[in-house]
C-alpha cells in the first residue's frame, strides 16, 4: 500500500509509459503491487511467459520509467509472472499466441535444426512451446529430439509426445520409420488439419513448425487453418542458396504469410585443431540480403561438428550446455521475441474480448 492515493496514481501513470512486450499495450492490469512513500517506490510488475526472454530488458524499462518521474526516490522493481492464457485461434481453435513456421527455399540447410533449437531455447526461457514437424516427406524431428513412439488418442484428440516438456507432433509418430508415403493434395491438407486441429496442444505461447523443403502446399494448408504469425527463412550464406531463400521469401509473401526474419546457418567454421575461422560457404550473405530487402536478420549459427553429432544422437538439448554454440541459439530466440515485441508496440494487439459460446 502506498502512503497516498495521489502518489500511487503518479506511479501508475509513470508505469503506463512502458508497453507490455506481448501486446504492445500500456501496463495496467500487469501492475500487481505499488508501494510508494516520500522516499521509496517499490512495484511488482507482471510479465507473461510469452515475453519471458525479454525479462531483463523489461525490468530495465520499468526502472527507467519510474526513475524519470521519481528521481529522488529509491526505486525497486520486481518482475513477477503474469498469467494471460492464449485465446483460441482461427477456425481450429488452437490456443496459441504465435505460430511460427521455419522454412527455406531448399532442403538440407538446417530448418529442422533451427526449429528444434528455437523450441528448446524458448522453453528454457520459460515460454510455453509446442513443436510441430510438418515435414511429411521426411520428418526428422523425432530423430533430432530422440523422441520415439506412437500417438494415442484421448477424447478424440491426438496426444502429442513429450520432448522435455515440449509437446511434439510429427508424422514420424504415425508412419513406420522408412516407409514411403506418397502424398496427394487432399491427403496433405488432412494431415496438416490433424496436426493443428485434432492434436491436444494445450495452452501455448509459441507453436514452432518445422516446414518441409520446397513447395508452398503445406504453408497454404496451414494458413487456411489458422493465422500464422509468420515464417522464418533459414539459409546458408553462399549465393546459390540465397537465390532459393529469396524465392522462399517471395512464396510466403504471395500467400500473405509475413516473413519474420532470416537465420543464416553454417555461416562459419572454427577449426577445432587450430582455432582458425574458415568461411566454408562464405559469411554474411544472408545478413546482407536481409538488410537490402528490409527483412529482420535473426542471427547466425556456425558450422559445428558437435551440433551435427548431437542432432544424430537425439541430444539437441546438450547444445545449450555448450558455450561454443548455445549463445548463437539463444540469441536467435531473443531476437525473435524482441522483433515480435517491436511489432506489437507499433500496432498493439486489441484487448481480448471474452469468447462467446
Ligand atoms: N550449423 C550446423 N553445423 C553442423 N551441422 C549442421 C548445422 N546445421 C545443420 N546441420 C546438420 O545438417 C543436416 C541437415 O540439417 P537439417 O535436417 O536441420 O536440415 P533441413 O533443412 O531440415 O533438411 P530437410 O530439407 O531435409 O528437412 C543435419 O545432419 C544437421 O545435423
Ligand atoms: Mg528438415
Amino acid at each position: 500500500m502506498s502512503d497516498s492515493p495521489n502518489l500511487e496514481t503518479q506511479v501508475r501513470t509513470a508505469l503506463s509509459k512502458v508497453k507490455d512486450p506481448e501486446t504492445g499495450r500500456p501496463l495496467k492490469k500487469q501492475i500487481h503491487e505499488v508501494d510508494a512513500s516520500e522516499t521509496k517506490v517499490a512495484v511488482k510488475v507482471g510479465l507473461t511467459s510469452y515475453a519471458n526472454p525479454l525479462k531483463d530488458d523489461f525490468h530495465k524499462k520499468v526502472v527507467e520509467a519510474l526513475q524519470s518521474d521519481f528521481d529522488k526516490h529509491e526505486v525497486t522493481v520486481e518482475i513477477v509472472e503474469h498469467d494471460r492464457p492464449a485465446q483460441p485461434k482461427g477456425q481450429v481453435g488452437l490456443t496459441v499466441k504465435s505460430v511460427i513456421a521455419i522454412a527455406a527455399g531448399k532442403g538440407g540447410v538446417g530448418k529442422s535444426t533451427a526449429a528444434t533449437s528455437l523450441a528448446i531455447a524458448l522453453k528454457r526461457q520459460g515460454c510455453k512451446v509446442g513443436l510441430l514437424d510438418a515435414d511429411v516427406y521426411g520428418p526428422s524431428v523425432p530423430h533430432l529430439t530422440g523422441v520415439r513412439g506412437g500417438v494415442t488418442k484421448v477424447e478424440n484428440k491426438i496426444q502429442p509426445l513429450d520432448f522435455d516438456g515440449i509437446p511434439l507432433m510429427s508424422i514420424g509418430f504415425m508412419v513406420p520409420p522408412g516407409e514411403a508415403v506418397i502424398w496427394r493434395g487432399p491427403m496433405l491438407h488432412s494431415a496438416v488439419t490433424t496436426f493443428v486441429r485434432d492434436t491436444a496442444w494445450g495452452d501455448l505461447d509459441y507453436l514452432i513448425i518445422d516446414m518441409p523443403p520446397g513447395t508452398g502446399d503445406i504453408a497454404l494448408s496451414l494458413s487456411q487453418l489458422l493465422p500464422l504469425t509468420g515464417a522464418i527463412i533459414v539459409c546458408t550464406p553462399q549465393e546459390v542458396a540465397l537465390i532459393d531463400a529469396i524465392k522462399a521469401v517471395g512464396m510466403f509473401r504471395k500467400v500473405k504469410i509475413p516473413v519474420i526474419g532470416l537465420i543464416e546457418n553454417m555461416s562459419s567454421f572454427v577449426c577445432p585443431d587450430n582455432g582458425k575461422e574458415y568461411d566454408i560457404f562464405g559469411k554474411g550473405g544472408a545478413k546482407e540480403y536481409a538488410s537490402q530487402d528490409k527483412i529482420e536478420f535473426l542471427g547466425e549459427i556456425p558450422i559445428n561438428i558437435q551440433l551435427r553429432q548431437r542432432g544424430d544422437a537425439g541430444q539437441m538439448g546438450a547444445n545449450f550446455d555448450d558455450p561454443e554454440i548455445a549463445p548463437y541459439l539463444e540469441k536467435i530466440a531473443y531476437n525473435l521475441v524482441s522483433s515480435l515485441a517491436e511489432k506489437a508496440a507499433k500496432s498493439p494487439v486489441q484487448a481480448e474480448l471474452p469468447v462467446l459460446g
